[in-house]
């Protein structure tokens, strides 16, 4: 049976090999698929009056919100107004360790950073280790090492470890697995079965799995009992979770969580995912300078002409290019992003230009990421998720 949410993005007949669900990406969707995701399911696209609620709340804009990487929510306008008249909110997002990770996949957590730097926040890091067991065809015994790569390579982003707490599924089990039947008990099959297009050929345990990836979402009010909302930053393809999390929640006494909700990250040869069974689908973090720069001259899809010389007659086509668009990820400075954009769309700047000042971004950020990872490393027990620390 084929997912609502498939259907819903118009891949009925691609859906079959290639499924788009929490659990496999194929990044190629368009704007207007966008749109129409979070129209179907509710979400709302951020609006010119939101940014502005956004900017006076926080201070300033996020750039990926202006540039449309962050382009959707859920309830975040009345969990804004909420945080006006004084009411705190805390931050929620999470990372699946199935692997080493990529640059996609830092896109969200740069971003929570900035939400918890503006906000204050406390931020909740869920570890899905079970996810990644019962979804993949994975031995515990690897997703255990990746857990522990990738979370030091999310907390190099400089994450302040006092309000910052990382949950890893199997490790706080007790604590979850209590809070988790509470929901499971009311999702039935024939619902998992719709929002995730799940089979009775799939193992028991991914109907379940969904009830886990929700209990951050009430974590802190089931625990200390303040009425704290909770704001979820995640990739679209999660949002079938919060769905559902969305739906069970008020059932068992707590608010429906918010959302802000991001387009899927560029893939380095313009389709297709990223995946570790391709080491060049991807940039990774461990990339050094002289991978990262054969990478990018050699797979990164380019939205620029065939020759120089149509290039600079024509110019490139910025919004399909890999190197414009990870660059327009990495430069905080709008300024300079604009500039690249312009000289690169009529024509000054040549593909292989672009490529080499989206190498240098990728590297000088990478230098730095791997920097702070060494000095983080020692103090990785200190972000670790305890009740003590979520209570104070
Ligand atoms: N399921 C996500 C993944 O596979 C991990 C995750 C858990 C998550 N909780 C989350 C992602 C909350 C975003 C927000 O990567």
């Amino acid at each position: 049976m084929q997912s609502k949410f498939i259907e819903t993005l118009g891949y009925a007949d691609v859906a079959q090999e290639k499924q788009i669900t929490p659990w496999e990406v194929q990044g190629e969707l368009t704007d207007t698929d966008y749109q129409k995701v979070a129209r179907e399911f509710g979400a709302k696209i951020i609006d010119p009056e939101l940014t502005e609620m956004i900017r006076s709340a926080a201070g300033e804009v996020h750039p990926y919100i202006t540039n449309g990487t962050f382009f959707a929510h859920r309830d975040l306008d009345m969990l804004l107004s909420d945080y006006r008249s004084g009411k705190r909110f805390y931050l929620y997002t999470g990372r699946g360790p199935s692997g080493k990770m990529h640059l996609g996949h830092l896109i969200p957590f740069i971003f929570t950073k900035w939400l918890q730097d503006r906000f204050g926040a406390d931020l909740l890091i869920q570890i899905t280790d079970d996810e990644k067991f019962l979804f993949r065809d994975l031995e515990m015994e690897d997703i255990r090492k990746y857990t522990e790569e990738n979370i030091l390579d999310i907390l190099s982003l400089g994450f302040r470890p006092e309000n910052t707490h990382i949950i890893v599924d199997s490790e706080q089990a007790g604590i979850l697995y209590n809070q988790a039947i509470r929901v499971a008990r009311h999702i039935n099959v024939s619902l998992a079965r719709d929002v995730f297009g799940f089979s009775d050929s799939d193992n028991v345990g991914k109907f379940f799995f969904t009830s886990m990836q929700a209990v951050p979402a009430f974590l802190i009010p089931a625990l200390t009992g303040r009425d704290e909302r909770c704001l979820i930053p995640y990739a679209i393809d999660q949002d079938p979770h919060f769905l559902v999390a969305r739906d069970v929640l008020p059932k068992i006494g707590y608010r429906k969580p918010s959302s802000i909700i991001s387009k899927f990250m560029p893939a380095l040869k313009g389709s297709g995912k990223m995946s570790s069974s391709d080491p060049n689908s991807g940039i990774y973090l461990d990339d050094d300078p002289k991978t990262v720069r054969k990478k990018m001259m050699k797979y990164a899809f380019s939205g620029g002409r065939a020759t120089a010389e149509e290039q600079r007659k024509f110019g490139a086509v910025p919004e399909i290019d890999f190197a414009y668009n990870i660059y327009k990820l990495l430069e905080p400075d709008q300024g300079k992003v604009r500039k690249v954009y312009e000289e690169y769309r009529r024509g000054a700047l040549l593909s292989g230009e672009m490529k080499q000042i989206a190498t240098d971004k990728i590297n000088e950020f990478l230098e730095e990421l791997r920097a702070r990872r060494e000095e983080v490393r020692s103090e990785v027990d200190a972000y670790r998720f305890s009740i003590d620390k979520v209570m104070r």
